[in-house]
């Protein structure tokens, strides 16, 4: 079974989880593959698709949410799981709407919708991005879970395999 694992990523930490999720999917014995959302040409050959992106002021990136609109009905017709890498520091800030993913999760149907911490680290931001980050109240640091990224991914192979 084919499984898509994408990840719209502005530093790259989002893309490292898209990885490690799909070596998780390969270790339960799915076949994996791990694209850029700009990379994914068709869903054809895919059984399922695992969506992600890191959070931008309350929002997807865009090539998240062009994937989302340029095979909408794709989408919704196989089994899909959502994930945004967001929040930093602890207790994680922001604390409330991290990100809003309502309309996503509606037009791709998708089974569940997880949100991680996130990495950020200020040295890699540009002025602006430093800006923003003071305004939203997120520090700095790398908070990835990736013990709980790597469950969550079991949990996914599972619920593949059983169907
Ligand atoms: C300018 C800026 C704005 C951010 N806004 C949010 C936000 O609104 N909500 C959130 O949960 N995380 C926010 N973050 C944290 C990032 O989404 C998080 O660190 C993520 O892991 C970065 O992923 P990437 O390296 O794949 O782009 C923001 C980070 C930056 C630099």
């Amino acid at each position: 079974m084919r499984v898509l694992v994408s990840a719209a990523s502005r530093h790259g930490a989002t893309t490292e989880m898209a990885r490690v999720i799909g070596g998780a999917l390969a270790e339960a014995g799915l076949e994996a593959e791990v694209l850029a959302p700009d990379d994914v040409k068709t869903l054809g050959e895919y059984a399922a698709v695992i969506l992600g992106s890191g959070v931008y002021v309350g929002h997807w990136m865009d090539p998240a949410t062009d994937l989302v609109e340029r095979f909408a009905a794709e989408l919704a017709a196989r089994p899909v799981w959502l994930f945004s890498s967001g929040p930093i520091g602890d207790p994680p800030k922001p604390e409330e709407d991290a990100v809003d993913v309502a309309e996503i999760v509606a037009a791709t149907g998708a089974r569940e919708h997880r949100l991680f911490a996130g990495k950020v680290d200020r040295a890699t931001l540009g002025l602006g991005e430093k800006v923003i980050l003071k305004a939203v109240r997120v520090p700095e640091g790398d908070y990835r879970p990736w013990d709980e990224v790597r469950a969550w991914a079991r949990e996914i192979a599972n619920a593949l395999k059983a169907s």
